[in-house]
């Protein structure tokens, strides 16, 4: 993605912080055990928006820094999770002491960072042997019905945002050299909503607060039929699932200054 494109859609997030914050799954805290380990460490969860990762962290025991640039996002977190410690950054540019985190986990985030400038930076804060996590939670299409969901989704998603974003941005891990190999995970998650979570769920894409006032009426009304044509009782199940990948530093010299 150009870096235009990146933060203007980027920017969008803290447009609709409260409908993200109302409507997103959770990541479950297998996922999270595997990104981060059990026994209780420092942790950065980058791109913590409102903080869904780092709920289940900190519900884990761990200590963690959650840290996004979008001060609407983490206003959310706060609310939502006083006992955390937010900071406004992004990954471009990390406000923190060198090797002062044990992992650094980043949900549903890493393809909106710029991958050159914002993995030295991460390099920077972890501790030797340090950890970077990545997952994403896709939605899962072998379900007929959720299937059609993605179907209207990508009828209106900008192309820079197509295609698979976890293979992509681990690519750019693997390519930089400056992390093992990475290793794989996946687990299953499922989210029961009712009509409004669905529609909120879709309207706080950023992708879809982009649309125009016209076609976002359009593509709700659409989903709202979908969940009509679906619903059993008072909801529908919707199925995900949290991939998840893991690399530890390398052990070659890596520090900057
Ligand atoms: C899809 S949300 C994910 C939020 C949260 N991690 C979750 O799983 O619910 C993406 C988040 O990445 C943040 N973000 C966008 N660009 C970023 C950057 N360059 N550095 C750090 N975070 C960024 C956005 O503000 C937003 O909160």
């Amino acid at each position: 993605m150009d870096p235009a494109t990146r933060q203007q859609l980027a920017a969008n997030f803290g447009r609709e912080a409260g409908r993200y914050a109302a409507h997103r799954p959770t990541y479950p805290s297998a996922a999270v055990e595997w990104m981060v380990g059990t026994q209780p460490c420092d942790v950065l969860d980058l791109g913590a928006g409102a903080g869904a990762l780092t709920a289940v962290a900190l519900a884990a025991g761990h200590r963690v820094v959650a840290a996004d640039p979008s001060a609407a996002m983490l206003r959310e977190l706060t609310v939502a999770l006083p006992a955390a410690c937010a900071v406004q950054s992004a990954a471009e540019a990390l406000p923190f002491q060198p090797a002062s985190v044990d992992v650094v986990a980043v949900a549903t985030a890493f393809h909106w960072f710029d991958p050159d400038r914002a993995l030295p930076e991460i390099v920077q804060v972890l501790r030797d042997q340090g950890r970077l996590a990545l997952t994403w939670t896709t939605r899962d299409e072998r379900v007929e019905w959720v299937r059609r969901l993605g179907e209207l989704l990508r009828a209106v998603q900008p192309a820079a945002l197509k295609g698979d974003w976890g293979t992509g941005s681990v690519a750019s891990v693997e390519r930089s050299g400056l992390f093992q190999p990475v290793e794989y995970a996946e687990f299953e998650v499922t989210q029961r909503v009712d009509r409004g979570g669905l529609l909120g769920l879709v309207a706080s894409r950023s992708y879809v607060m982009a649309l125009d006032d016209g076609e976002r009426r359009r593509l709700l009304a659409e989903v709202g039929a979908l969940y009509d044509e679906t619903v059993t009782q008072n909801g529908v199940s919707l199925p995900y699932r949290a991939q998840c990948w893991r690399a530890e530093l390398a052990t070659a010299p890596r520090r900057s200054g």
